[in-house]
């Protein structure tokens, strides 16, 4: 039976994030929202206080769920950081990792044969919360790798001093990015346990029995 989560409070983030480059276009990416939905769905049928923070996707909010719109990966950055303190982060979304330096305000005429855009680093949600002085209990994140999943997905579990990482596989059909079923590797500090393949709903209740082994 599954655990409750009555009392727990549960920051989960989900979708992409959009970096403008001017105002009719940005750099994206092709997360749908659904693993992350999925995974607040699941924590509010426990019982959980859930919010989510969620980047541009259309999708309707779960039941029992508070959800915030954002936009940029410091828009979630800014959000997810003002529910703090809380008894777990969920990171799903697949935050950018460059945004251009400057938008621009006008639209970026057509120039040259080529265009070079200069791309800054966001801010690393996750290992910000791994030093963070009210650091959640239980942070938990994902690893969208196309190759040498577990090493990759070992390093950020270390690099970003999480609890658990969940690592799937981008780049194909039937995993990752929009599909509606997933495959998981969850790793641990002391191990790691396969989940699926399975519909995300289903991934995501076994990801919590994980999170909250009691
Ligand atoms: O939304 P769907 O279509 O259902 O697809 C699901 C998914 C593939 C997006 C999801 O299962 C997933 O893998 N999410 C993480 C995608 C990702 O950005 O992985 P990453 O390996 O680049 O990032 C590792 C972790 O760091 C993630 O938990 C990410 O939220 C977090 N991160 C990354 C960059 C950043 N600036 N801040 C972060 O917090």
């Amino acid at each position: 039976m599954s655990v409750s989560l009555a009392g727990r409070r549960i920051v989960v983030s989900a979708g992409p994030t959009y970096e403008d480059i001017d105002p009719v276009r940005f750099i994206g990416n092709r997360s749908s929202g659904k693993m992350g939905f999925a995974v607040a769905a699941a924590a509010a049928r426990r019982g959980a206080q859930v919010m989510l923070i969620a980047g541009p996707v259309h999708l309707p909010t779960p039941e029992g769920v508070q959800r915030i719109d954002v936009r940029s990966a410091q828009q979630m950055r800014d959000a997810v950081f003002a529910q703090l303190p809380a008894d777990a982060y969920i990171g799903a979304a697949a935050v950018a990792d460059y945004r251009p330096r400057t938008p621009l305000s006008g639209k970026l005429k057509k120039t040259g044969e080529t265009l070079a855009l200069e791309l800054v680093r966001t801010p690393d949600i996750l290992a910000e919360l791994g030093t963070h002085a009210l650091r959640p209990r239980r942070l938990v994140g994902f690893a969208a790798e196309t190759d040498d999943i577990a090493h990759y997905a070992r390093g950020k579990l270390v690099r970003k001093r999480l609890d658990l990482i969940a690592a799937n596989r981008v780049g194909q059909p039937g995993s990752g990015f929009e599909s509606d079923e997933n495959a998981l590797v969850v790793y641990a500090h002391d191990g790691e346990q396969a989940l699926g393949p399975a519909p995300k709903t289903e991934l995501a209740d076994g990801l919590l029995d994980l999170v909250f082994p009691d």
